[in-house]
Protein backbone atom coordinates (compact mmCIF):
# COMPACT_ATOMS: atom_id res chain seq x y z
CA UNK A 1 0.00 0.00 0.00
CA UNK A 2 1.65 3.64 -0.65
CA UNK A 3 0.41 6.70 0.61
CA UNK A 4 -1.93 7.27 -1.54
CA UNK A 5 -3.73 4.35 -0.94
CA UNK A 6 -3.98 4.60 2.39
CA UNK A 7 -4.84 8.35 2.21
CA UNK A 8 -7.90 7.84 -0.47
CA UNK A 9 -9.29 4.35 0.35
CA UNK A 10 -8.50 5.35 4.00
CA UNK A 11 -11.37 7.94 3.79
CA UNK A 12 -14.06 5.38 2.25
CA UNK A 13 -15.32 4.19 4.71
CA UNK A 14 -16.98 7.29 5.44
CA UNK A 15 -17.20 8.80 2.38
CA UNK A 16 -19.92 5.64 1.35
CA UNK A 17 -21.90 5.83 4.37
CA UNK A 18 -20.65 2.29 5.46
CA UNK A 19 -18.38 1.24 8.32
CA UNK A 20 -14.51 0.68 7.84
CA UNK A 21 -13.71 -2.74 7.08
CA UNK A 22 -12.72 -5.14 10.01
CA UNK A 23 -9.79 -6.64 8.28
CA UNK A 24 -7.10 -4.21 9.08
CA UNK A 25 -7.05 -3.43 4.86
CA UNK A 26 -7.47 0.01 5.81
CA UNK A 27 -5.68 1.28 9.42
CA UNK A 28 -6.07 5.05 8.67
CA UNK A 29 -10.30 6.09 8.80
CA UNK A 30 -8.66 9.63 9.80
CA UNK A 31 -5.79 11.63 8.36
CA UNK A 32 -2.88 12.09 11.13
CA UNK A 33 -4.23 15.56 11.72
CA UNK A 34 -7.41 13.97 12.58
CA UNK A 35 -9.50 15.41 10.09
CA UNK A 36 -12.14 13.17 9.08
CA UNK A 37 -11.88 10.90 6.34
CA UNK A 38 -14.84 11.96 4.42
CA UNK A 39 -14.06 15.42 5.40
CA UNK A 40 -11.02 15.45 3.34
CA UNK A 41 -11.24 13.24 0.51
CA UNK A 42 -14.26 13.78 -1.41
CA UNK A 43 -12.81 16.96 -3.23
CA UNK A 44 -9.87 15.55 -4.24
CA UNK A 45 -9.67 13.46 -7.79
CA UNK A 46 -9.12 9.60 -5.85
CA UNK A 47 -11.70 10.47 -2.87
CA UNK A 48 -14.02 11.22 -5.49
CA UNK A 49 -13.92 8.69 -7.80
CA UNK A 50 -13.25 6.18 -5.34
CA UNK A 51 -16.48 7.00 -3.34
CA UNK A 52 -18.34 6.58 -6.57
CA UNK A 53 -16.73 3.34 -7.04
CA UNK A 54 -17.61 1.90 -3.32
CA UNK A 55 -21.53 2.81 -4.08
CA UNK A 56 -20.92 0.81 -7.27
CA UNK A 57 -19.23 -1.79 -5.88
CA UNK A 58 -22.54 -1.86 -3.15
CA UNK A 59 -24.91 -1.84 -6.52
CA UNK A 60 -23.70 -5.07 -7.38
CA UNK A 61 -22.96 -6.96 -4.17
CA UNK A 62 -19.27 -6.39 -3.83
CA UNK A 63 -18.51 -6.87 -0.08
CA UNK A 64 -16.63 -4.49 2.38
CA UNK A 65 -13.02 -5.78 2.59
CA UNK A 66 -13.07 -6.37 -1.62
CA UNK A 67 -14.67 -3.19 -2.08
CA UNK A 68 -11.78 -1.59 0.07
CA UNK A 69 -9.41 -3.43 -2.31
CA UNK A 70 -10.70 -2.14 -5.40
CA UNK A 71 -10.76 1.19 -3.99
CA UNK A 72 -7.19 0.98 -2.91
CA UNK A 73 -6.56 -0.12 -6.07
CA UNK A 74 -8.08 2.29 -8.16
CA UNK A 75 -6.32 5.38 -6.52
CA UNK A 76 -2.71 3.14 -6.86
CA UNK A 77 -3.19 3.30 -9.97
CA UNK A 78 -4.17 7.33 -10.46
CA UNK A 79 -0.77 7.90 -8.62
CA UNK A 80 -0.30 11.64 -7.58
CA UNK A 81 -3.87 12.14 -9.22
CA UNK A 82 -5.53 11.23 -6.68
CA UNK A 83 -4.61 13.43 -3.79
CA UNK A 84 -5.76 16.79 -6.71
CA UNK A 85 -8.12 18.93 -4.92
CA UNK A 86 -11.02 18.87 -7.45
CA UNK A 87 -11.00 22.68 -7.46
CA UNK A 88 -7.97 22.58 -9.83
CA UNK A 89 -7.72 21.19 -13.12
CA UNK A 90 -7.40 17.82 -14.41
CA UNK A 91 -4.05 16.30 -14.61
CA UNK A 92 -4.45 16.81 -18.04
CA UNK A 93 -6.80 16.72 -20.28
CA UNK A 94 -7.44 12.60 -20.30
CA UNK A 95 -8.86 11.22 -23.02
CA UNK A 96 -10.78 8.83 -20.86
CA UNK A 97 -13.67 10.95 -20.94
CA UNK A 98 -15.68 14.35 -21.55
CA UNK A 99 -14.62 16.62 -18.91
CA UNK A 100 -10.90 14.49 -18.50
CA UNK A 101 -11.84 12.54 -15.35
CA UNK A 102 -9.14 10.02 -15.78
CA UNK A 103 -11.95 6.97 -14.86
CA UNK A 104 -14.60 6.16 -16.33
CA UNK A 105 -17.18 3.37 -15.18
CA UNK A 106 -19.28 0.30 -16.79
CA UNK A 107 -21.64 -1.56 -16.07
CA UNK A 108 -22.14 -4.70 -18.13
CA UNK A 109 -25.85 -7.09 -18.20
CA UNK A 110 -25.51 -10.33 -19.51
CA UNK A 111 -28.71 -12.52 -19.96
CA UNK A 112 -29.62 -14.82 -17.49
CA UNK A 113 -25.77 -13.71 -15.09
CA UNK A 114 -25.22 -10.61 -12.88
CA UNK A 115 -24.33 -7.74 -13.57
CA UNK A 116 -20.52 -6.93 -13.48
CA UNK A 117 -18.77 -3.29 -12.57
CA UNK A 118 -15.49 -2.66 -14.44
CA UNK A 119 -12.91 0.42 -13.96
CA UNK A 120 -11.08 2.44 -16.67
CA UNK A 121 -8.58 4.31 -15.06
CA UNK A 122 -5.68 6.46 -16.66
CA UNK A 123 -2.29 6.08 -14.83
CA UNK A 124 -0.25 8.38 -16.59
CA UNK A 125 -2.42 11.29 -16.50
CA UNK A 126 -0.46 12.93 -13.79
CA UNK A 127 2.61 13.07 -16.17
CA UNK A 128 3.70 16.35 -17.59
CA UNK A 129 4.39 14.87 -21.26
CA UNK A 130 3.25 12.01 -23.29
CA UNK A 131 6.45 10.16 -22.74
CA UNK A 132 5.85 10.27 -18.74
CA UNK A 133 2.75 9.10 -19.24
CA UNK A 134 3.80 6.45 -20.69
CA UNK A 135 6.54 5.32 -18.60
CA UNK A 136 4.20 6.12 -15.67
CA UNK A 137 1.52 3.78 -16.94
CA UNK A 138 3.59 0.74 -18.55
CA UNK A 139 5.56 1.05 -14.74
CA UNK A 140 1.91 0.41 -12.87
CA UNK A 141 0.62 -2.25 -15.13
CA UNK A 142 3.86 -3.93 -14.44
CA UNK A 143 3.29 -3.79 -10.41
CA UNK A 144 0.20 -4.92 -10.30
CA UNK A 145 0.89 -8.36 -12.78
CA UNK A 146 3.63 -8.70 -9.80
CA UNK A 147 0.72 -8.22 -7.08
CA UNK A 148 -1.33 -10.50 -8.48
CA UNK A 149 1.26 -12.75 -10.45
CA UNK A 150 -0.12 -12.11 -13.61
CA UNK A 151 2.20 -12.76 -16.47
CA UNK A 152 2.62 -9.85 -19.24
CA UNK A 153 4.20 -12.31 -22.35
CA UNK A 154 1.61 -10.88 -24.88
CA UNK A 155 2.19 -7.51 -23.84
CA UNK A 156 5.81 -7.66 -23.89
CA UNK A 157 5.83 -9.10 -27.33
CA UNK A 158 4.20 -6.01 -28.48
CA UNK A 159 5.81 -3.21 -26.31
CA UNK A 160 8.54 -1.95 -29.16
CA UNK A 161 5.33 -1.15 -30.83
CA UNK A 162 3.44 0.81 -28.39
CA UNK A 163 5.93 2.33 -26.28
CA UNK A 164 7.94 4.02 -28.79
CA UNK A 165 10.49 6.72 -27.64
CA UNK A 166 8.45 9.43 -28.46
CA UNK A 167 4.77 8.88 -28.09
CA UNK A 168 1.97 10.54 -30.19
CA UNK A 169 -1.28 11.15 -28.10
CA UNK A 170 -3.89 11.29 -27.11
CA UNK A 171 -3.49 8.85 -24.99
CA UNK A 172 -0.64 5.79 -24.15
CA UNK A 173 -2.12 3.15 -22.20
CA UNK A 174 -4.86 2.60 -19.73
CA UNK A 175 -6.23 0.23 -17.56
CA UNK A 176 -9.39 -1.32 -16.78
CA UNK A 177 -10.40 -3.72 -13.72
CA UNK A 178 -13.40 -5.98 -13.87
CA UNK A 179 -14.77 -6.06 -10.65
CA UNK A 180 -15.46 -9.83 -9.63
CA UNK A 181 -16.88 -10.88 -6.50
CA UNK A 182 -13.92 -13.13 -5.70
CA UNK A 183 -10.75 -13.50 -6.91
CA UNK A 184 -8.90 -10.29 -8.26
CA UNK A 185 -10.26 -8.14 -10.53
CA UNK A 186 -9.65 -9.19 -14.08
CA UNK A 187 -7.15 -6.59 -15.99
CA UNK A 188 -7.41 -5.09 -19.64
CA UNK A 189 -5.46 -3.04 -21.37
CA UNK A 190 -5.42 -0.41 -24.10
CA UNK A 191 -3.08 0.50 -25.77
CA UNK A 192 -3.09 3.48 -28.69
CA UNK A 193 -2.57 1.98 -32.31
CA UNK A 194 -1.27 5.92 -33.10
CA UNK A 195 1.38 5.91 -30.45
CA UNK A 196 4.00 5.74 -33.21
CA UNK A 197 2.20 8.29 -35.48
CA UNK A 198 -2.16 8.11 -36.28
CA UNK A 199 -0.80 7.25 -39.99
CA UNK A 200 1.22 4.46 -39.17
CA UNK A 201 -1.67 2.73 -36.76
CA UNK A 202 -2.64 0.31 -39.24
CA UNK A 203 0.43 -1.35 -39.82
CA UNK A 204 0.81 -1.10 -36.35
CA UNK A 205 -2.06 -3.20 -35.36
CA UNK A 206 -1.26 -6.04 -38.48
CA UNK A 207 2.13 -6.08 -36.94
CA UNK A 208 0.71 -6.70 -33.52
CA UNK A 209 -1.66 -9.53 -34.69
CA UNK A 210 0.62 -11.06 -36.50
CA UNK A 211 2.80 -11.72 -33.36
CA UNK A 212 0.71 -12.83 -31.65
CA UNK A 213 -0.93 -15.68 -33.70
CA UNK A 214 -4.09 -13.38 -34.63
CA UNK A 215 -2.65 -12.87 -38.54
CA UNK A 216 -5.30 -15.12 -40.41
CA UNK A 217 -7.76 -14.08 -38.18
CA UNK A 218 -7.37 -10.70 -38.41
CA UNK A 219 -7.48 -10.88 -42.33
CA UNK A 220 -10.86 -9.62 -43.03
CA UNK A 221 -10.63 -6.50 -40.45
CA UNK A 222 -7.48 -5.51 -42.26
CA UNK A 223 -9.30 -5.58 -45.87
CA UNK A 224 -12.26 -3.38 -44.27
CA UNK A 225 -9.91 -0.87 -42.97
CA UNK A 226 -7.33 -0.92 -46.29
CA UNK A 227 -10.76 -0.31 -48.13
CA UNK A 228 -11.60 2.58 -45.88
CA UNK A 229 -8.69 3.88 -43.95
CA UNK A 230 -8.09 7.01 -42.48
CA UNK A 231 -11.45 8.90 -44.34
CA UNK A 232 -14.11 6.29 -43.42
CA UNK A 233 -12.23 3.95 -40.59
CA UNK A 234 -9.62 4.69 -38.33
CA UNK A 235 -8.40 2.49 -35.27
CA UNK A 236 -8.67 3.42 -31.25
CA UNK A 237 -7.67 1.04 -29.32
CA UNK A 238 -5.14 -2.38 -29.07
CA UNK A 239 -6.48 -3.74 -25.72
CA UNK A 240 -5.53 -6.74 -23.99
CA UNK A 241 -6.54 -9.15 -21.57
CA UNK A 242 -4.39 -9.84 -18.90
CA UNK A 243 -4.45 -12.42 -16.41
CA UNK A 244 -6.77 -15.68 -15.15
CA UNK A 245 -10.01 -15.04 -17.57
CA UNK A 246 -11.39 -17.66 -19.06
CA UNK A 247 -10.93 -17.08 -22.75
CA UNK A 248 -8.43 -13.82 -22.66
CA UNK A 249 -9.00 -11.73 -25.72
CA UNK A 250 -7.46 -9.24 -27.80
CA UNK A 251 -9.57 -6.57 -29.38
CA UNK A 252 -9.38 -4.01 -31.95
CA UNK A 253 -11.33 -1.09 -32.15
CA UNK A 254 -12.13 0.73 -34.97
CA UNK A 255 -13.63 4.25 -35.80
CA UNK A 256 -16.51 4.64 -38.51
CA UNK A 257 -16.54 8.29 -39.34
CA UNK A 258 -19.96 9.45 -40.57
CA UNK A 259 -21.29 5.61 -40.84
CA UNK A 260 -24.84 5.06 -40.94
CA UNK A 261 -26.98 2.84 -38.75
CA UNK A 262 -26.61 0.42 -41.92
CA UNK A 263 -22.95 1.01 -42.17
CA UNK A 264 -22.35 -0.47 -38.87
CA UNK A 265 -24.67 -3.82 -39.38
CA UNK A 266 -22.67 -4.03 -42.44
CA UNK A 267 -19.13 -3.90 -40.06
CA UNK A 268 -20.89 -6.94 -38.09
CA UNK A 269 -20.80 -8.85 -41.02
CA UNK A 270 -16.70 -9.73 -40.41
CA UNK A 271 -17.74 -11.69 -37.21
CA UNK A 272 -19.38 -15.05 -38.19
CA UNK A 273 -22.85 -15.47 -35.91
CA UNK A 274 -22.75 -11.67 -35.30
CA UNK A 275 -26.38 -10.63 -36.48
CA UNK A 276 -26.10 -7.22 -38.36
CA UNK A 277 -29.40 -5.93 -38.11
CA UNK A 278 -29.36 -6.28 -34.07
CA UNK A 279 -26.45 -3.51 -34.80
CA UNK A 280 -28.48 -1.57 -36.97
CA UNK A 281 -31.60 -1.45 -34.68
CA UNK A 282 -29.50 -0.76 -31.79
CA UNK A 283 -27.79 2.42 -33.49
CA UNK A 284 -31.25 3.32 -35.49
CA UNK A 285 -33.05 3.43 -32.41
CA UNK A 286 -30.76 6.11 -30.46
CA UNK A 287 -29.91 7.98 -33.40
CA UNK A 288 -32.11 7.06 -36.16
CA UNK A 289 -30.85 6.21 -39.52
CA UNK A 290 -27.36 8.53 -39.55
CA UNK A 291 -24.80 9.16 -40.56
CA UNK A 292 -23.60 9.43 -37.12
CA UNK A 293 -21.29 12.04 -37.25
CA UNK A 294 -21.34 14.28 -33.80
CA UNK A 295 -19.48 11.45 -32.62
CA UNK A 296 -18.89 8.34 -34.20
CA UNK A 297 -19.98 4.97 -33.89
CA UNK A 298 -17.05 2.38 -32.76
CA UNK A 299 -16.90 -1.62 -33.72
CA UNK A 300 -14.77 -3.39 -31.71
CA UNK A 301 -13.41 -6.97 -32.84
CA UNK A 302 -12.09 -9.37 -30.81
CA UNK A 303 -9.95 -12.44 -31.34
CA UNK A 304 -9.49 -15.60 -28.50
CA UNK A 305 -6.63 -18.03 -28.70
CA UNK A 306 -8.13 -20.68 -31.27
CA UNK A 307 -7.35 -18.93 -34.80
CA UNK A 308 -10.97 -19.60 -36.69
CA UNK A 309 -9.81 -17.43 -39.65
CA UNK A 310 -12.01 -14.66 -38.92
CA UNK A 311 -12.75 -12.61 -35.47
CA UNK A 312 -14.80 -14.36 -32.75
CA UNK A 313 -17.00 -11.45 -31.61
CA UNK A 314 -17.99 -7.58 -32.65
CA UNK A 315 -19.47 -5.53 -29.65
CA UNK A 316 -20.47 -1.65 -31.41
CA UNK A 317 -20.40 1.24 -29.16
CA UNK A 318 -22.90 4.00 -29.72
CA UNK A 319 -21.89 7.15 -28.04
CA UNK A 320 -25.28 7.56 -27.07
CA UNK A 321 -24.37 11.29 -25.27
CA UNK A 322 -24.47 13.13 -28.81
CA UNK A 323 -27.51 11.68 -29.86
CA UNK A 324 -30.19 12.50 -27.01
CA UNK A 325 -31.23 15.62 -25.00
CA UNK A 326 -30.16 14.72 -21.25
CA UNK A 327 -29.36 12.10 -19.51
CA UNK A 328 -32.89 11.09 -18.51
CA UNK A 329 -32.83 10.24 -22.37
CA UNK A 330 -29.76 8.43 -22.35
CA UNK A 331 -31.18 6.18 -19.45
CA UNK A 332 -34.79 5.43 -21.47
CA UNK A 333 -32.70 4.15 -24.08
CA UNK A 334 -30.69 2.13 -21.92
CA UNK A 335 -33.85 0.39 -19.78
CA UNK A 336 -35.80 -0.08 -23.24
CA UNK A 337 -32.96 -1.70 -24.32
CA UNK A 338 -32.30 -3.84 -21.19
CA UNK A 339 -35.78 -5.00 -21.33
CA UNK A 340 -36.11 -5.72 -24.96
CA UNK A 341 -33.06 -8.13 -24.17
CA UNK A 342 -35.01 -9.36 -21.05
CA UNK A 343 -32.44 -8.11 -18.47
CA UNK A 344 -33.56 -6.07 -15.37
CA UNK A 345 -33.04 -2.80 -15.35
CA UNK A 346 -32.84 -1.57 -11.92
CA UNK A 347 -29.13 -1.61 -11.23
CA UNK A 348 -28.85 1.02 -13.96
CA UNK A 349 -30.76 3.07 -11.97
CA UNK A 350 -29.01 2.13 -8.66
CA UNK A 351 -25.86 2.76 -10.69
CA UNK A 352 -27.09 6.36 -11.34
CA UNK A 353 -28.03 7.43 -8.40
CA UNK A 354 -24.44 5.76 -6.55
CA UNK A 355 -22.75 8.24 -9.45
CA UNK A 356 -24.23 11.71 -8.93
CA UNK A 357 -27.23 12.79 -7.31
CA UNK A 358 -28.08 15.63 -10.24
CA UNK A 359 -31.35 15.64 -11.81
CA UNK A 360 -30.67 13.07 -14.75
CA UNK A 361 -32.46 16.06 -17.35
CA UNK A 362 -30.25 18.45 -15.76
CA UNK A 363 -27.10 16.97 -18.07
CA UNK A 364 -25.98 14.90 -20.55
CA UNK A 365 -22.66 13.09 -20.72
CA UNK A 366 -23.32 10.83 -17.71
CA UNK A 367 -24.11 7.53 -19.60
CA UNK A 368 -21.54 8.38 -22.07
CA UNK A 369 -22.08 5.16 -24.46
CA UNK A 370 -24.05 2.05 -25.09
CA UNK A 371 -22.58 -1.20 -26.49
CA UNK A 372 -24.25 -4.61 -27.82
CA UNK A 373 -21.54 -7.50 -27.82
CA UNK A 374 -21.99 -10.32 -29.90
CA UNK A 375 -19.52 -13.01 -29.38
CA UNK A 376 -19.70 -16.49 -30.87
CA UNK A 377 -22.83 -18.76 -28.89
CA UNK A 378 -22.59 -16.52 -25.94
CA UNK A 379 -26.30 -14.28 -25.48
CA UNK A 380 -26.04 -10.76 -26.53
CA UNK A 381 -24.67 -8.75 -23.89
CA UNK A 382 -25.51 -4.82 -23.36
CA UNK A 383 -23.50 -2.47 -21.59
CA UNK A 384 -23.23 1.02 -20.01
CA UNK A 385 -20.63 3.31 -19.79
CA UNK A 386 -20.24 6.08 -17.06
CA UNK A 387 -19.14 9.24 -16.31
CA UNK A 388 -17.75 9.96 -13.34
CA UNK A 389 -18.09 13.99 -13.81
CA UNK A 390 -15.51 14.71 -11.47
CA UNK A 391 -15.16 18.14 -13.13
CA UNK A 392 -17.90 19.21 -14.44
CA UNK A 393 -21.33 17.79 -15.86
CA UNK A 394 -22.20 19.19 -19.31
CA UNK A 395 -25.72 21.20 -19.61
CA UNK A 396 -28.88 19.53 -21.98
CA UNK A 397 -28.18 20.03 -25.73
CA UNK A 398 -30.34 22.03 -27.28
CA UNK A 399 -30.57 20.06 -30.92
CA UNK A 400 -31.12 16.68 -30.55
CA UNK A 401 -31.93 15.57 -34.51
CA UNK A 402 -29.65 12.78 -35.47
CA UNK A 403 -27.82 14.44 -38.35
CA UNK A 404 -24.49 16.80 -38.48
CA UNK A 405 -24.98 19.87 -36.73
CA UNK A 406 -23.95 22.37 -34.33
CA UNK A 407 -21.07 20.72 -32.09
CA UNK A 408 -22.72 18.82 -29.31
CA UNK A 409 -22.60 19.66 -26.06
CA UNK A 410 -21.48 16.56 -24.72
CA UNK A 411 -18.50 16.22 -26.34
CA UNK A 412 -16.11 19.03 -24.79
CA UNK A 413 -13.52 18.48 -27.24
CA UNK A 414 -15.01 20.68 -29.92
CA UNK A 415 -15.69 19.37 -33.19
CA UNK A 416 -12.17 17.79 -33.82
CA UNK A 417 -11.75 14.24 -33.08
CA UNK A 418 -9.58 13.05 -31.07
CA UNK A 419 -9.64 9.38 -32.73
CA UNK A 420 -8.40 11.36 -36.15
CA UNK A 421 -6.27 13.89 -34.82
CA UNK A 422 -4.31 11.37 -33.07
CA UNK A 423 -0.83 11.88 -34.12
CA UNK A 424 -0.95 15.95 -34.67
CA UNK A 425 0.45 15.73 -30.71
CA UNK A 426 3.53 14.27 -30.22
CA UNK A 427 3.93 15.15 -26.67
CA UNK A 428 1.45 17.48 -23.94
N1 LIG B 1 -13.62 9.20 -24.29
C1 LIG B 1 -13.24 8.56 -25.51
C2 LIG B 1 -14.43 8.46 -26.43
O1 LIG B 1 -15.53 8.75 -26.03
C3 LIG B 1 -12.61 7.20 -25.30
C4 LIG B 1 -13.48 6.19 -24.64
C5 LIG B 1 -13.69 6.08 -23.31
C6 LIG B 1 -14.25 5.15 -25.28
N2 LIG B 1 -14.51 5.01 -23.05
C7 LIG B 1 -14.90 4.45 -24.24
C8 LIG B 1 -14.46 4.77 -26.60
C9 LIG B 1 -15.77 3.36 -24.48
C10 LIG B 1 -15.32 3.69 -26.85
C11 LIG B 1 -15.94 3.01 -25.83
O2 LIG B 1 -14.31 8.10 -27.57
Amino acid sequence: MNAYTRQCAGRQGGAVGTPPPASGLLPEATGPDGRTAEHSGLDQLGGFAAAQLGRLCDVVGIDAPRRTAHQQVLCDLLGPAAARPLASPPPSPSFVSDDHTPVEFSLTFPMGADVVLRVLAEPGCAARTLSGNARTAWAAVGRLAAQWGFRLDELTRVSDLFLPPVPHGPFTLWCALELRPGGPPGLKLYLNPGVRGADRSLETVEEAMARLGHGPAFEPVRCYLRSRFPERATLMFFALDVGPWAEPRVKVYVVHHDATAADAGDAARLVPGACPDRVADLCRRIGGDGPFSRLPLISCYSFTGADTGSPTGHSIYVPVRAYVRDDQEARDHAVRLLREYGVPSDPLDRALAALTARHLSAGVGLISYLSLVQAGRQAPRITAYFSSEAYRAFPPRDDTGPGPGPEAAADGRSATNPARSAGASADQ
